[in-house]
């Protein structure tokens, strides 16, 4: 069988936690379906921060490129300043690897409940394709007369032809091998923001030309949320801008039943890809054994979906399925009705058993 070779990061607060049932998903779909993993552990985060200042050392980052991909818990410590890990380790990561899309997925799965009135899982499955490594994200700006009264913060979107073009070209070929609508919606802000998106809207309409079996759309990035709310299923595929699309995603998360299984991955198509459960490090949560493991467990999902092991990803996500709908009372730590490391022990055992 194949070998994979994966760097695992469980990070700060309640990331290892759910990394290691994440991981006890991977080991027991690896046994069923006969590949191996390697893993190497990092102890990059707070911690480590807090105790040698190293944030994410050179010699690191170099092992990290050797990896088949990456598994991240969570970046955030209370008492780390905010930004600087955000910045200079999951930003990093994401840029230094040049992972240039983070696809999330919005899924209600039967037996979770949405804040949504009269909304059902057939209409809640859409998958968002977030630009990673521009727009607002890439740190352009600075002050005038800082600390004045006429102090002015500048903070710039960069979009640039050969970033909007891959990430909207991913988009489409995305769109293409999903079985479901073949519609791909523009997120974006044309009426306001007539620099930025009407490059993203030209790239777009440009695009499209090649892929006439796929619907296109354009949709404000204020009407994206209220569609979401209202008309969810409308969506497809959705493609915007990093900004855009880390907001609407937590919104995502919320209608598909909460960070409990929220996903997503960050993706260089031609690099190493690195995958994590979107809910951050819950720091009030540490080691309370209360957090829902299965956003990890889905990263897991979506990392053999990359890894092209795609029986594998198909195993977890069914018993990720079973698991909401018989086993948990709820998605939201502490309310789960079972421990982070029972939920994560039935993952493995319906693996297994499958
Ligand atoms: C996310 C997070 C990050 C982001 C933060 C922690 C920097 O919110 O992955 O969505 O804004 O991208
Ligand atoms: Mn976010």
């Amino acid at each position: 069988g194949k070998a994979y070779r994966i760097a695992v990061i469980p990070g700060d607060g309640t990331g290892p936690e759910v990394v290691r049932e994440g991981l006890k998903a991977l080991d027991a779909v690896a046994a069923v379906k006969g590949f191996k993993v390697e893993k190497v552990h990092y102890d990059l985060g707070g911690e480590r921060y807090l105790k040698t200042g190293d944030i994410l050392p050179q010699g690191v980052l170099d092992e990290l490129r050797t990896f088949d991909a990456i598994l991240l818990g969570a970046i955030g410590h209370p008492d780390v300043k905010p930004g600087i890990l955000e910045k200079g380790l999951l930003l990093e990561l994401r840029f230094q690897l040049d992972q240039y899309i983070n696809l999330r997925p919005v899924i209600l799965y039967p037996g979770v409940e949405t804040p949504l009135k009269d909304k059902r899982p057939e209409d809640i499955d859409f998958v968002v394709v977030r630009e990673n490594t521009e727009g607002l994200y890439a740190g352009s700006g600075g002050f005038l007369r800082k600390g004045t009264p006429h102090e002015v913060a500048i903070q710039e979107s960069i979009n640039t032809r050969v970033g909007v073009e891959r990430c909207i070209r991913f988009a489409f070929d995305f769109c293409r091998r999903r079985n479901a609508g073949k519609k791909l919606t523009l997120c974006g802000k044309t009426n306001v923001l007539t620099y930025a998106f009407d490059l993203w809207q030209r790239v777009f309409n440009e695009v499209a030309g090649e892929y006439p079996d796929i619907g296109t759309d354009y949709a404000h990035v204020d009407a994206t949320c209220m569609w979401m709310v209202k008309n969810p299923e409308w969506f497809d595929v959705i493609v915007t801008d990093n900004m855009f699309g880390d907001i609407i995603t937590d919104l995502g998360a919320m209608i598909q039943g909460g960070m409990g299984i929220a996903a997503g991955g960050n993706i260089n198509p031609s690099g190493v890809s690195m995958f994590e459960p979107i809910g951050g490090s819950a720091p009030k949560y540490t080691g309370q054994n209360v957090i829902n493991p299965l956003a990890a467990v889905a990263a897991v999902q979506m990392m053999l979906d990359h890894l092209e092991e795609r029986p594998a990803a198909a195993l977890i996500e069914k018993a990720i399925k079973k698991v909401v709908a018989r086993d948990i009372k709820s998605l939201s730590a502490g309310r789960m009705g079972r421990s982070t490391s029972e939920v994560g022990d039935l993952v493995a055992e319906y693996i297994a058993g499958a």
